[in-house]
């Protein structure tokens, strides 16, 4: 593709200082001012080439209208749920991301949901803490030997699916792009979703959130899954259909929900969060140092690519 020419980009967020340093190596300028608010950012934006954000900045159409020279909108991160792409696209700006930087990250906070809720760490800790340790009754449930629905077969579902092998779990899920061969052949046997609620013990979804995917587990799917199944949902908030699932736990139809990410952020969810058997994370996935320097370095990295010329990749 033709070099675009790209003098100066504004960081609007906390990203990992080596996305300055690789912009600034290749003789970009770079302004990073955080938190702010729209109308500071629409009158701040009108003067770069290249805006970089995580997930707090809202890129709106209003934004977008407001930048003259914008270019390129570089998202350190997976979704570009927060960019309004169309508006992006109508105004000829390219939206790029990193799409496999905190793929790791995520699989395993997702993991650690699953090993939390088989054996309730969380609630110990908290026991624990409060010095009341008299739950020495209680009993968990192994890992091993259960079944792993994995719905969404894609970069994070794929590393669950070996991470949670090794912990002796059968795992299935349900794809509609990636082949069942492909995924068989990294251990996961694919079927229809009807199939697959009924025989989980724990599932976990790693989908976009888009029509098609909001509410994937609502009231109808739970009573078709197993009475006391646990359920993680570390991809986005909706996608596990939120007033369901308080249901489901209040009925004990679901026996407990790891959950990353909801449909308000912070969540305002409170019966849902506050629930006994629900642990709730501040959107943790991405936040890792490796992924976040991961991240930061590849929006760079491909800015500079924007740059020079190169083939671009991301959204
Ligand atoms: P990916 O694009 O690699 O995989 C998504 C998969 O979902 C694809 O294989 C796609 O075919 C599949 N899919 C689409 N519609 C489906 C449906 N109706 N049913 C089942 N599968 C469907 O994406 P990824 O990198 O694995 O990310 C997955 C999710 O995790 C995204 O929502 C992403 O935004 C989110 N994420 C969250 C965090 C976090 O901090 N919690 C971090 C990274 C990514
Ligand atoms: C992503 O889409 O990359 C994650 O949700 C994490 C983040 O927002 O940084």
């Amino acid at each position: 593709m033709a070099p675009i020419s790209v003098k100066s980009v504004l960081i609007s967020e906390s990203v990992d200082p080596r996305c300055r340093t690789v912009l600034e190596e290749n003789g970009i300028r770079v302004t990073e001012k955080q938190n702010m608010t729209k109308d500071a950012l629409m009158a701040e934006i009108r003067d770069y080439d290249g805006l970089v954000v995580r997930s707090a900045t809202k890129v709106t159409a209003d934004v977008i209208n407001a930048a003259d020279n914008l270019k390129i909108i570089g998202r350190a991160g997976t979704g570009v749920d927060n960019v309004d792409v169309v508006a992006a696209t109508r105004k000829g700006i390219i939206v790029m991301n990193t799409p496999s930087g905190n793929t790791i990250s995520a699989a395993e906070l997702t993991c650690a949901l699953l090993m939390s809720l088989s054996r309730q760490v969380d609630l110990f800790s908290e026991m624990c803490l409060k010095k009341k340790v008299t739950f020495w009754f209680f009993m968990g449930a192994e890992l091993y030997g259960k079944v792993l629905g994995i719905v969404g077969l894609g970069r994070i579902g794929k590393e669950v699916a070996s991470r949670m092998q090794s912990f002796g779990m059968r795992t299935i899920g349900y794809d509609p792009i990636t082949p069942p061969e492909v995924s068989a052949s990294w251990g996961v046997e694919q079927m229809q979703l009807e199939q697959l609620w009924p025989q989980c013990d724990y599932i976990t979804v790693h989908t976009p959130l888009m029509p098609s995917t909001v509410g994937l587990l609502n009231d109808e799917s739970f009573a078709k899954c197993k009475k006391g199944v646990k359920v993680v949902n570390c991809a986005r908030g909706g996608i596990i259909d939120e007033d369901a699932l308080l249901r489901a736990l209040e009925s004990g139809q679901c026996g407990g929900a790891g959950l990353d990410v909801f449909v308000e952020e912070p969540p305002k969810n409170r019966p849902l969060v506050d629930h006994p058997n629900v642990i709730s994370c501040p959107h943790l996935g991405a936040s890792t140092k490796e992924a976040q320097a991961r991240c930061g370095e590849d929006i760079a990295l491909q800015i500079v690519d924007m740059v020079k010329g190169k083939n671009l990749v991301g959204a």
